[in-house]
């Protein structure tokens, strides 16, 4: 790490750094926990002592869980995160510095807390995706779902108070920090901080931020109880000024807090909370020397193959009401309408993974993607050009595949905290990709500069958009694609950590000893 974070770091998260499988022989074997979030913590791992706590996600997690000592399981974190192996995988353990403690919540308390609340409620909240004619409705239902999120946050907070250990004397050096993540988690800060004062305590919001009228859709007492939850940290992080600002302003309206918005500071209920903005890059040898192995080779030699020579136009997602796939697969629809001479000219490769099928809203959304994909094939395709190729099968080699062959990036998300994939595909083009990008996605602070940004829900600007970018000059191209890239490693994920390590540090000072 560019900056060690010395002494002992607890990181929470809903989904943690490892996940399990139960073999049909009834064996668990681990693997690493998806997500960019848990790619970019686990940057941590060097020189801290390390425990991170998060949900058991299903029965092999919950398994796992009980059937380790103490509830703890040794983990090796690496830069790359690949490599969380407990000593089920015979891989070795990861030495006493790095453990998870999953938290084995009952079923129907982490489904109310993690479906209703979190992924219903505060993720559509803060992406701004409700049908306000239907919903949401906060009725007695919602008051349940809310009643275990509380639950849930409670098991969070009391799994950290009890793994930070004993007090650290200020003379002893930098005393326990945690850093409590994204919005599943909202309520935790004020609970820890509570149970150990001693603490330092940072929350980072992955998602946007709501401004404050659609935030107010929530209950007034939940608004607050969120907030509340938010400030009882030292430092609340953010990827952008925007969403920062948006939280500033809802402290404001919501809660009456006192906000300084040059100093971004917020006060309120006798405490202070320090607000960051703290964009998360990606860490660009690594992801090359990933890109460089033999499986994405493999699918690099097909991928050329099935384009035969055409340009590709690459969009890569989980599908996720927010990605908004369905206006990208209009808008290559209107490409091939409005410039027919892109027809037989390009291919474009939409990989929509699997996301959140436990929600209705999401299994509706992926059939709408298929649907749509169905119809661009039946109307533009011949015998011998397939305009769009879906793929819903998750395959992280073939996505680093098309990355590297990608003339075009399209991410044209409603709403992003950040987005990683519009940063990784301008380290891996050979060609130079351009980008177009939704200009309401946090990278489009930093790529604004090199990517073609766009109104995510106008089509028509959209189409033209990919237009542009399939015609531009080579030397265009590589101009903007040299700023992409710089851009897309500036701040990568240990840079990240240690800028809210000492944000944090600083952070904890201020507090009245
Ligand atoms: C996206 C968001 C993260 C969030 C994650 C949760 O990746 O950017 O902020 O933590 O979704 O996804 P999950 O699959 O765990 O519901």
């Amino acid at each position: 790490m560019s900056a060690e974070p010395a002494g002992r770091v607890l990181i929470a998260s809903n989904r943690g750094p490892v996940s399990f499988i139960l073999g049909d022989d009834g064996k668990l074997t681990s693997r690493r926990g998806g997500g960019g979030l848990v790619a970019g913590l686990s940057a941590i791992a060097g020189g801290a002592e390390v425990l991170w706590v998060c949900a058991a996600l299903n029965d092999a997690d919950r398994a796992a869980a009980r059937a380790a000592p103490d509830g703890r399981l040794d983990v090796s974190l690496s830069a790359d995160g690949a490599g969380p192996l407990g000593p089920e995988s015979g891989a070795g353990p990861g030495g006493p510095e790095s453990m998870v403690r999953m938290l084995d919540i009952p079923a129907p308390v982490f489904d109310r807390a993690y479906n209703g609340v979190a992924n219903s409620t505060l993720w559509f909240i803060h992406h701004m995706l409700y049908d306000t004619p239907n919903r949401p409705l906060f009725g007695l239902a919602f008051r349940r779902e809310w009643e275990s999120f509380r639950v849930y946050n409670t098991a969070f907070a009391d799994a950290l108070a009890e793994g930070a250990g004993p007090a650290v004397a200020p003379a002893a050096g930098p005393g326990t920090r945690a850093m409590v993540q994204d919005y599943h988690l909202t309520l935790a800060p004020r609970m820890l901080a509570e149970r150990r004062p001693d603490l330092a305590i940072a929350h980072f919001s992955h998602t946007p931020w709501a401004p404050p009228e659609y935030f107010a859709l929530l209950p007034d007492d939940v608004a607050r109880e969120v907030l509340e939850g938010i400030l009882g940290a030292d430092h609340a992080g953010f990827h952008a000024q925007r969403w920062a600002d948006a939280f500033l302003d809802c402290c404001e309206a919501v809660l009456g807090a006192q906000v300084d918005r040059v100093a971004r500071i917020v006060r309120h209920a006798g405490h202070t909370t320090t607000v960051g903005v703290h964009p998360l890059g990606v860490d660009a040898p690594q992801l090359r020397a990933r890109a460089g192995g033999d499986d994405v080779q493999a699918h690099v030699t097909a991928l050329t193959e099935a384009a035969g020579g055409r340009k590709l136009i690459v969009r890569i997602d989980r599908t996720e009401l927010s990605k908004n796939i369905v206006r990208g697969l209009a808008a290559y629809r209107e490409l091939l309408i409005t410039w027919p001479q892109w027809r037989g000219q390009v291919v474009h490769l939409a990989f929509a993974y699997p996301s959140r099928h436990d929600l209705p809203e999401y299994r509706e959304y992926t059939a709408s993607v298929q649907r749509m994909a169905r119809e661009i094939v039946d109307e533009f395709g011949t015998e011998d050009w397939a305009p769009l190729v879906l793929q819903v099968n998750d395959d992280y080699p073939r996505s680093l595949a098309a990355y590297r062959l990608a003339d075009v990036l399209l991410v044209n998300p409603v709403r992003d905290g950040m987005n990683l994939v519009a940063k990784e595909a301008p380290l891996l083009s050979e060609r130079g990709c351009a980008v177009v990008l939704s200009r309401e996605a946090g990278a489009a602070v930093e790529l604004g500069e090199g990517a073609l940004l766009v109104n995510p829900y106008d089509v028509s600007a959209t189409a033209q958009a990919l237009h542009e970018a399939l015609s531009m000059t080579d030397a265009e191209r590589t101009r903007r694609a040299a700023l992409l890239a710089q851009a897309s490693a500036a701040c990568p994920p240990d840079k990240w950590l240690a800028a809210q390590l000492s944000a944090l540090e600083t952070a904890a000072r201020r507090q009245p000893a």
